[in-house]
């Protein structure tokens, strides 16, 4: 199945608060794009929008499937799940008094999800070995890398091809960090996962990004082609590889 997501001049907010200006982003099928920016800049808000949780006041959002485009900006949350989008949020979000099992049936609701439960638990114990030894035990006691994994495992419940993950890196340590990374890395290559990932950790993000954009006060002030070619941009030269901001 091809998918493409295809966003141009959004424009996005809360009341008077501007969080997304004039915002142009494509994924290709089969790609991992980085979204990378510092805190506040409508890292958040972006993925939002493509999930459905927050109306852009302008522009365009366009999921294609097969040659089919979907206009995003008109479709409910759950209608975009259905065509095969899932959100990993910010701070995982898992009902910590539910253990393990309860959460991730959690993301299987939808109707089409739900047929499909067996063969998506066992994906998701497969690529998470230890949330299966620990399918019993409260979400809330697990660890917090133990935690980002049940949150992608609960995403993949709901079948998706196209992957939002927001921040896995937040609150993690550093080797748990490169291991949540990795771990996204492998659904991208092993079960061919389209995936938009929001960092703010640059060279975690790069390492298995295949291009990226930073956004700045809501802005895309680059859209790179390659990781080389965002390593070598003077933007993120200031902003994360060591220069004077
Ligand atoms: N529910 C809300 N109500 C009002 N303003 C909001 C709301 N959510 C976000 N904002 C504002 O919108 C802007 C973008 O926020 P957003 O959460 O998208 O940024 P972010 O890049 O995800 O940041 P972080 O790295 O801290 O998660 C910020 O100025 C923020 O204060
Ligand atoms: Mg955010």
């Amino acid at each position: 199945m091809a998918l493409s997501l295809a966003i141009s001049g959004l424009d996005a907010g809360y009341g008077a608060v501007k969080a997304l200006r004039g915002v142009s982003l494509h994924v290709e099928a089969g790609e991992t794009v980085a979204l990378l920016g510092t805190n506040g800049n409508g890292k958040s808000t972006l993925m939002k929008c493509v999930a459905g949780l927050v109306r852009p006041q302008r522009g365009s959002m366009s999921l294609t499937i097969d040659g089919v485009a979907h206009d995003l900006t008109k479709l409910s949350t759950e209608a975009i799940v259905d065509l095969g989008v899932a959100m990993v949020p910010e701070g995982r979000r898992l009902f910590p008094k539910l253990t393990v099992l309860e959460n991730l049936m959690l993301g299987a609701f939808r109707a089409a999800a739900r047929r499909e439960i067996e063969r998506n638990l066992a994906v998701a114990f497969e690529t998470f070995p230890v949330l299966k030894e620990r399918k019993s035990q409260l979400a809330g006691t697990m660890s917090g890398g133990q935690q980002q994994m049940l949150a992608i495992a609960r995403a993949l419940m709901s079948s998706p091809r196209l992957l939002l993950v927001d921040e896995p890196s937040v609150g993690l340590s550093p080797l748990l960090v490169s291991q949540t990374i990795t771990k996204i890395g492998e659904l991208n290559q092993n079960l061919g996962l389209t995936v938009l990932m929001a960092e703010q950790n640059f060279n975690q993000a790069v390492r298995i990004a295949s291009r990226g954009y930073i956004i700045v006060h809501g802005e895309i002030v680059v859209a790179a082609n390659s990781v080389d070619e965002l390593k070598g941009n003077d933007i993120v030269k200031r902003l994360y590889l060591g220069g004077i901001v």
